[in-house]
């Protein structure tokens, strides 16, 4: 079975056929779902999935590029959720310095404080940084992000850089830009980071793999992200799944199956 660690199956690219969708990834080996919230709207719809389907988890948060909306309420609705059994990451949270909005400091604020919540609630979170490697590492050493743990979703830094979090004890949330033809860094950190410490996401709607690039992404393709780790790492699929699947529930702390 494949754990798909990071969906947005409440966006509206799947409002024509998400339940014919979802109740089709049993069948095709994805056997866990993690759907991420991005903003109090999706963190809603995400509570409501995980509501509807045993095998969609969620995360609470918002995202840098939505944390113009943030108020400190949110903050206190946030950590509610974060007690339901379902809720099992806090997220995505981080920096997007590619989309410069809101301004910097508005989403470095949000993202401190949200880290913060992970750490009072005692659950990992999920970080989103683009384009902005420095500071989202700075902050992370600064706030002691390691005794909080989770994964960089959507990894795409350099092989230093991936040092860093693997120091921290973080997982490393690969995707469809690992079938990417130019994808070179992020197929030399695969080649690098210890397969313990890797974790498989679509990020569906977005970035669907190689034959499908521009495409609508679902979980559907992710037997063609573990193809393309046990090609890099030079071993079997089926242990790229299965060590992917028990990373899965490590990271968020899911034991039961
Ligand atoms: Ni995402």
């Amino acid at each position: 079975m494949i754990f798909d660690t990071h969906t947005h199956y409440d966006n509206a690219a799947f409002d024509e056929d998400r339940d014919e969708l979802l109740m089709s990834l049993l069948a095709a080996g994805i056997g866990k779902v993690v759907n991420v919230g991005a903003s109090i709207e999706s963190t809603k719809r995400t509570v409501k999935l995980t509501e509807e389907y045993p095998f969609i988890y969620g995360a609470a948060g918002v995202h840098p590029s939505e944390s113009g909306e943030m108020a400190e309420e949110d903050l206190l609705w946030l950590e509610e959720l974060t007690r339901r059994e379902k809720v099992v990451a806090v997220g995505e949270i981080g920096l997007d310095y590619y989309w410069k909005e809101p301004e910097i400091s508005i989403q470095k604020h949000w993202f401190v404080r949200q880290l913060d919540l992970a750490r009072r609630t005692k659950i990992p979170v999920i970080i989103h940084s683009r384009d902005a490697a420095k500071d989202t590492l700075d902050i992370m050493k600064a706030e002691k992000a390691g005794d909080v743990g989770g994964v960089i979703h959507c990894f795409s830094y350099s092989r230093e850089i991936a040092r860093e979090y693997l120091n921290m004890g973080f997982f490393l949330g690969i995707g469809g830009v690992s079938t990417f033809q130019n994808a070179r860094h992020l197929k030399e950190v695969i080649a690098y980071a210890p397969l313990e410490r890797l974790v498989l996401e679509t990020d569906c709607p977005y970035l669907a793999p190689v034959p499908y690039r521009g495409k609508r992404n679902s979980s559907l393709y992710l037997p063609l992200i573990v193809r393309a780790v046990a090609e890099i790492k030079g071993i079997e699929p089926e242990h790229v799944e299965r060590q992917t699947w028990e990373n899965g529930e490590h990271l968020f702390e899911i034991h039961q199956s």
